[in-house]
């Protein structure tokens, strides 16, 4: 007895740190320093006197138990009455990161603290999918629940519970504590690394359960944060274990206990020692709310921004190179440009690259990306979509046309309210900068000539020798082109076909060029063979006197080419009319013949101007021009046909009717 005496003596004096009291009905660990626990799992006491019990490894668990069952009731009389009790704790949880943890943590009162069955994750080492709420498990917990499990219908990720036998809540309510006096609910976090305090009491008269929790710097709050009516008896029949489960989950949480005091039979568990108590350790946690809750936002913002500006770059750039394309097109697909291509290869069609501005658009110089090949880009306002199909056929049917005088059209590119050609790159220019620009180079009488054979050459082409007739319907200075080697090359065929197309058929729009028109078209509007040949008249005309078809009397009349050289004729010197730029160094004979092949060709009735082939054969030579009188070429056709026909060539009046009798009937 008295060793018995001396050892109680040495254990509560001399110990008092390992065994703070034997008394299984109380006990006070102000830090677990040598405490003697019943430990499983990941539950281990830390050198600094933390109770931990899951060590931040996951999917694991860990328990720790008074070593000593606890009778929960009270025999007397064969009467079976629970036991009234209260606890007090103060835990910690530190997760990896810090705001989210699993699962938590709880005070448990169980029949067995053998929990080998038991899972970790959210059944926090306490029951199993099978056996969870199932009576035979014995067990009152209050849990400290950190995630929301839908299952046990839990209510947050931050709340605490009283549970039976199972996880699965008797009541619950989130984390916090009613401040005192105002009696306002203060929210407490569970998960913010920071020790809180917890008391249980089990008031056995009532069969109350009550939870109360407060920072460590309060007193224990009057009010319990929740309470609930539990049938103890039912639960533990006789004796039973007190102590803590907890377990970890996916992420790796470290749960602590700091202190703990433990009271049976009504009054409060021993206070605890605030002051000595261990500290958490402090780890920093992982950047999981930074990159969460900061960084995920800014970068999430950063990414909308991001793709926004992409959108709007990506519609730009969809836009800048958008072009139309029609089904009927995809079997025009090789003669098809892409607008990007043309975009990049004219840079951007700046004005550097800018080459003129014709009566269709600009036209710019460009490099294609692909080939470097050089190209002239042809930018043509069209609005109608009407006839563009046959437009574009043509296109694409005048693309396969090859001679050497005509400038290539390579293929074509369409936007919205855009037409863009593509032709080869003339590199010296459109022949009448050459002509009507006096500060360049004097084409000589021979080279004139030269271009003029080319350009018959290229209509002969269209006219007689492609695959079907192609009317040029613009045929003038600004239209033939000069390749690197001076040959006169017809460009813009066909062009004139897309405003046909375009407009009313109803009104007769005629396309052309003042001075060039044929006095006809006024009248019928239809470009025919004849037409083009009247505007290759003129141009001869231009080429060989260096004058405009039209100009400009000093009283601002409007007086055409063919009027001015008809009158050198009639005065007997036609070859005055010759441009004064070549100094009369040209053979008279020859200037002659071309000044009135020229007048014959612009012939105010289209049946009296010669066929192309006609006239190639009379500039090569191999067939005569015949005489052609003044009078012929002058005919008034006012006079002749009794109406309003325009763009007469002759303002003179005709002198002798009957020279007109070998003029074959107009049409
Ligand atoms: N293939 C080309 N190579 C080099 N320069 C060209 C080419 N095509 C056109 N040009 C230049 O662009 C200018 C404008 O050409 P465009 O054919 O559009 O005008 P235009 O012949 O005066 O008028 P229209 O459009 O009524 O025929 C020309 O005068 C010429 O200097
Ligand atoms: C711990 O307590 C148990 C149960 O009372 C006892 O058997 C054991 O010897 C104790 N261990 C120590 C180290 O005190
Ligand atoms: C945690 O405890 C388990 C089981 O005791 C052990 O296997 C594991 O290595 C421990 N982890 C750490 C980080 O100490
Ligand atoms: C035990 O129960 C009986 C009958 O219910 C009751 O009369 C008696 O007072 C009870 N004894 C104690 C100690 O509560
Ligand atoms: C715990 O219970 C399991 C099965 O219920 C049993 O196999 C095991 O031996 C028990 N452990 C202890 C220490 O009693
Ligand atoms: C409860 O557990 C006991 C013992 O493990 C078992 O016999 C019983 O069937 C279980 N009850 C339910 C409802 O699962
Ligand atoms: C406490 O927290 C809960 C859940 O986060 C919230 O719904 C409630 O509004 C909070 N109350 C106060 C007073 O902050
Ligand atoms: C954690 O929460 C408690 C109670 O809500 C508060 O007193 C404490 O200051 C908080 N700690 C941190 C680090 O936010
Ligand atoms: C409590 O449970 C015991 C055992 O199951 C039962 O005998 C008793 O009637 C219950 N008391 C109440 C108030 O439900």
């Amino acid at each position: 007895m008295s060793v018995l005496h001396l050892l109680l003596f040495l254990l509560l004096h001399v110990l008092p740190l390992a065994s703070p009291a034997v008394d299984a009905d109380q006990f006070t660990f102000d830090g677990f320093a040598g405490a003697n626990l019943s430990l499983d799992g990941t539950a281990t006491v830390t050198p600094d006197g933390l109770l931990m019990l899951t060590n931040g490894t996951t999917q694991l668990k860990g328990h720790a138990f008074y070593p000593v069952p606890v009778r929960f009731h009270e025999a007397a009389n064969g009467n079976a009455s629970s036991r009234s009790f209260s606890t007090a704790f103060v835990f910690g949880i530190v997760s990896e990161y810090d705001d989210f943890s699993s699962p938590g943590l709880a005070f448990v009162v169980s029949k067995s603290k053998n929990f080998s069955t038991a899972l970790q994750s959210q059944y926090m080492g306490l029951a199993n999918a099978a056996n969870n709420g199932n009576s035979s498990n014995h067990f009152l917990a209050v849990e400290l629940d950190t995630i929301v499990n839908a299952e046990f219908g839990d209510m947050s990720n931050n709340h605490v519970g009283v549970d039976v036998d199972g996880l699965s809540s008797i009541v619950a309510d989130n984390a916090g504590y009613y401040e005192d006096g105002t009696g306002a609910f203060i929210n407490m976090s569970l998960l913010n690394r920071t020790a809180a305090q917890v008391w249980v009491d089990f008031d056995a008269r009532t069969s109350l359960v009550s939870v109360t929790m407060a920072p460590l710097e309060l007193p224990k709050p009057k009010k319990p944060l929740l309470s609930a009516t539990v049938n103890l008896s039912s639960v533990i029949q006789d004796k039973a274990y007190v102590g803590f489960s907890s377990s970890t989950g996916v992420v790796s949480s470290r749960h602590y206990v700091l202190a703990w005091s433990f009271k049976m039979d009504g009054g409060q568990a021993p206070p605890l020692n605030i002051q000595k108590l261990p500290a958490l350790p402090f780890t920093t946690p992982k950047r999981r709310s930074k990159t969460l809750y900061i960084l995920l936002p800014i970068a999430s913002a950063a990414l909308v921004l991001a793709l926004a500006i992409a959108v709007v770059l990506i519609d730009r750039r969809r836009r800048r190179y958008a072009e139309v394309k029609e089904d009927w097109e995809t079997e025009f697909g090789p003669h098809r440009f892409s607008y990007k291509d043309l975009f990049h290869a004219t840079k951007g069609f700046s004005d550097e690259r800018l080459l003129g501005i014709g009566g269709f658009g600009r036209v710019y110089k460009g490099v294609l990306p692909t080939s470097g090949a050089e190209v002239a880009v042809k930018k043509v306002s069209h609005e109608s979509r009407q006839g563009m199909k046959e437009f574009i056929s043509e296109v694409v049917s005048i693309g396969q046309i090859r001679h050497r005088n005509l400038v290539r059209l390579l293929g074509y590119c369409r936007r919205k309210r855009e037409l863009l050609l593509v032709y080869d790159y003339m590199p010296n220019g459109s022949l009448d900068k050459l002509l009507h620009d006096h500060n360049t180079m004097v084409l000589s009488w021979s080279q004139r000539l030269g271009i003029i054979n080319d350009v018959a050459s290229s209509i002969l082409y269209l006219h007689e020798d492609w695959e079907k007739v192609v009317l040029h319907r613009d045929v003038k200075a600004s239209n033939v082109l000069l390749d690197a080697d001076m040959n006169g090359r017809l460009g813009d065929f066909g062009l004139a076909r897309l405003y046909d197309h375009g407009t009313d058929p109803h009104t007769t729009h005629v396309v052309g060029t003042m001075g060039y028109l044929a006095p006809e078209l006024g009248h019928t509007g239809r470009a025919s063979k004849a037409s083009d040949i009247f505007a290759f008249g003129v141009f001869m005309l231009e080429v060989a006197c260096g004058r405009r078809p039209v100009s400009q009397d000093e009283h601002g009349d409007h007086l055409l080419l063919a009027d001015r050289v008809i009158e050198h004729w009639r005065e007997g010197a036609i070859t005055d009319a010759v441009d004064p730029r070549l100094r009369g160094d040209f053979p008279a004979e020859e200037a002659s013949f071309v000044l009135k092949l020229c007048l014959l060709c612009s012939h105010p009735l289209p049946s009296a101007r010669p066929g192309i082939r006609q006239i190639m054969q009379f500039l090569s030579g191999d067939t005569r021009l015949p005489e052609v009188s003044v009078e012929h070429v002058s005919v008034d056709v006012l006079a002749l046909r009794q109406n309003q026909v325009v763009h007469s060539h002759s303002s003179l009046p005709s002198t002798e009717a009957g020279n007109i009798s070998d003029v074959p009937a107009a049409r």
